[in-house]
């Protein structure tokens, strides 16, 4: 099967559960509305691609990784959600969509985004996994996507705008945790799940830290010279907010050069691990080689 295959059944199996565990719960309907129309609207599904790749990797049914898959892809949906709010980026495209709060309007994308990040943990808490592996994973969940990973580098996203004194060290350590850490959960989810080695998952983490950087880079680059159609979102937001950016710091071909340096050291970790990962790899190359 090559990678087109692969990313298409593991996106279906993903957008399924998603609708599927949506449907089940008790809720307003606009609030369904709301969160369905983010979830609906597409997405690459990077996140549970990685989760579904490591199980792979190791011989693991897919279907193990449910609701690891999907509630990642949930939190990741409802980070996107408060993203665009006009207090953040303030944008109006998403996914070729109207954001949400263009869409329903701001407090109703407020809790959307509320909704999907809490209802994640209470279906992660009811996953047919062992109870150790539950807690563990829900831990790294926390910690990916709380105040010392995602919402901890959004927040130093927004106080670095407007300043011209970032530097790419600064600049590194936002990423890593903005974007960063909810790919590197997505490894490390991965692994406990498939049950790896302790050698391995450290290179799993590794791969996903270097990959992490290398997406937000591209997702910087993307921003300048992106084709707002394939992208679906406006170019040109990141300058507008005076965001600091890889291109602003480097200049577009000292992005390119720093987007080559993290490949290189994500495919060392995936040539450290115990086992060929032509999946991983795969995944990497559409990761820089995108244009949505
Ligand atoms: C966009 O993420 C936000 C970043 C963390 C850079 P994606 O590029 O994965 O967005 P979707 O899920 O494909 O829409
Ligand atoms: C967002 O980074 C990271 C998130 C945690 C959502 P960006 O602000 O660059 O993402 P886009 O470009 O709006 O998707
Ligand atoms: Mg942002
Ligand atoms: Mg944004
Ligand atoms: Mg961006």
């Amino acid at each position: 099967m090559n990678r087109t295959d692969d990313l298409k059944k593991w996106k279906l199996a993903v957008e399924e559960t998603m609708q599927e565990l949506i449907e089940s719960s008790d809720m307003p309907t606009r609030l369904r509305d709301a969160m369905s129309y983010s979830l609906e609207a597409g997405g690459k599904r990077i996140r549970p691609a990685l989760v579904y790749a490591v199980l792979e990797t190791y011989g693991i049914a897919i279907e193990r990784g449910r609701e690891v898959a999907s509630t990642l892809e949930m939190v990741h949906t409802y980070s996107l959600i408060h993203d665009d709010l006009p207090a953040m980026d303030d944008d109006d495209l998403r996914r070729g969509r109207l954001t949400n709060h263009r869409q329903f309007d701001e407090a109703t994308a407020i809790l959307a985004g509320d909704a999907l990040l809490t209802d994640a943990f209470r279906i992660l808490s009811e996953a047919n996994l062992p109870a150790e592996a539950i807690v563990e994973i829900i831990r790294a969940f926390g910690l990916a996507a709380g105040s010392a990973g995602m919402v901890g580098g959004q927040l130093d996203d927004m106080l670095a705008e407007k300043r011209d004194d970032v530097t790419l060290q600064e600049l590194q350590s936002i990423h890593e945790r903005k974007t960063g850490a909810l790919l590197v959960y997505a490894l490390e989810a991965g692994s406990i799940l498939a049950d790896v080695s302790k050698e391995d998952r450290l290179q799993l983490k590794q791969f996903g830290r270097h990959l992490g950087i290398a997406f937000q880079i591209q997702d910087d680059i993307l921003d300048v010279i992106g084709d707002e159609q394939a992208i679906g979102k406006r170019v040109g937001s990141d300058e507008e907010n005076e965001k600091t950016t890889y291109p602003k710091l480097l200049g577009l071909d000292g992005a390119k050069r720093a987007l080559d340096a993290e490949v290189d050291a994500a495919t060392f970790a995936i040539q450290s691990l115990s086992v060929q990962a032509p999946l991983l790899v795969d995944l990497l190359t559409f990761v820089v080689k995108r244009n949505y």
